[in-house]
């Protein structure tokens, strides 16, 4: 495991914090479960106004967050627990063992800590072993999926989960590279990277690597998957009238998101040419606001990791 890390001045700064809190309006008494509690910024500010009445479920696969959560306790005194784990399997356990909850909330994504800490291997910017692992104790990291993945995967995966035009290049330029000298760090893949694409494509369009990288550091970690059987379980968890928040930071995730509350909002299942409804589903959600809330531009200036940011929130039909 790797060591804990001290929470320091340079911590994660929680996207769209007065968002959240008004879209999610805690009130005393009530539980509140953050299943990507990060450095607290989030659980904190919603910590805050259960004014000691409460609790909070804090829900991370990453280890390394535990003196975050201890900062968290100690500073806000609210009645709290931290599990390890990935978010829908912790879910659909507090689910099936009767827990309910007022408030669910997902800040999808890895948080600055995670990319900041070279020898976590999400960075393209500075050479390090190639891991990008949310969970360090999980067993699949990147250089399994870069060294073992068949080209047609890899190319699949850049172009779906990176929208990355130089795909099959990219893929079939690892591939031959691996065949001689297998990929450990970040710097050899960037390298690969670069050379693979064609030099225009070099500039502007941010970092060559940086949709190669967003993409393994998606499929490593299984980060769509998981939302998609995080939400029906966050649904079955919470109380009649409690509140779904999803913070999205990619059009994929918000796409799965925006459709999981169309679909509970319909409730009916039927296909649109039934005259009638004979599934007898009935709405679950109602999506407030309908639409999806973004930073402004103010926060964007303050905090550039805010600009893709989209938050939907969604409440039970009581
Ligand atoms: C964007 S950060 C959250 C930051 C937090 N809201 C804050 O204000 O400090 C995302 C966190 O969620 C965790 N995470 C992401 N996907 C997860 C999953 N499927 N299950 C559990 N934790 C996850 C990451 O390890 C990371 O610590």
């Amino acid at each position: 495991m790797l060591p804990s890390v001290l929470p320091t001045e340079t911590d994660h700064v929680p996207v769209l914090a007065d968002e959240v809190v008004a879209a999610l309006a805690p009130r005393p008494g009530e539980t509140v479960v953050d299943c990507t509690f990060g450095a607290g910024g989030h659980a904190t500010l919603l910590a805050r106004r259960l004014r000691g009445e409460g609790k909070v479920i804090a829900i991370d696969r990453d280890e390394t967050v535990a003196p975050y959560f201890e900062r968290f306790r100690r500073e806000t005194g609210v009645k709290a627990r931290l599990l390890h784990g990935e978010f829908s399997t912790v879910l659909s356990g507090l689910a099936g063992n009767g827990v309910r909850a007022d408030i669910v909330l997902l800040d999808l994504g890895v948080s600055s800590m995670q990319l900041d800490r070279p020898e976590r291997g999400f960075s393209y910017a500075v050479d390090a072993p190639l891991d990008m692992r949310m969970d360090p104790s999980a067993d699949y990291s990147a250089r399994e999926l870069v060294n073992e993945a068949p080209e047609r995967d890899l190319a699949d995966i850049f172009r779906r989960y990176g929208e990355e035009r130089n795909a099959r290049r990219i893929a079939r330029a690892i591939v031959k590279e691996r065949a001689s000298h297998p990929f450990e760090r970040t710097g050899e893949l960037v390298k690969t990277i670069k050379s693979a694409i064609p030099a225009p494509a070099r500039f502007g369009e941010g970092h060559p690597a940086k949709r190669v990288f967003q993409a393994l550091r998606i499929e490593v970690n299984d980060e769509l998957g998981a939302l998609e059987r995080a939400l029906p379980a966050a649904l079955e968890l919470l109380r009649p009238e409690g509140r779904l928040g999803v913070i999205s930071f990619h059009s994929l995730e918000d796409r799965i998101v925006k459709q999981f509350l169309r679909d509970t909002e319909r409730g009916c299942t039927c296909p649109p040419d039934f005259p009638v409804c004979v599934c007898g589903s009935a709405p679950t959600m109602r999506a407030t606001p309908r639409r999806a809330i973004r930073p402004s531009a103010g926060e964007i200036a303050r905090n550039p990791r805010a600009q893709s940011a989209r938050l939907r929130v969604g409440t039970k039909v009581g």
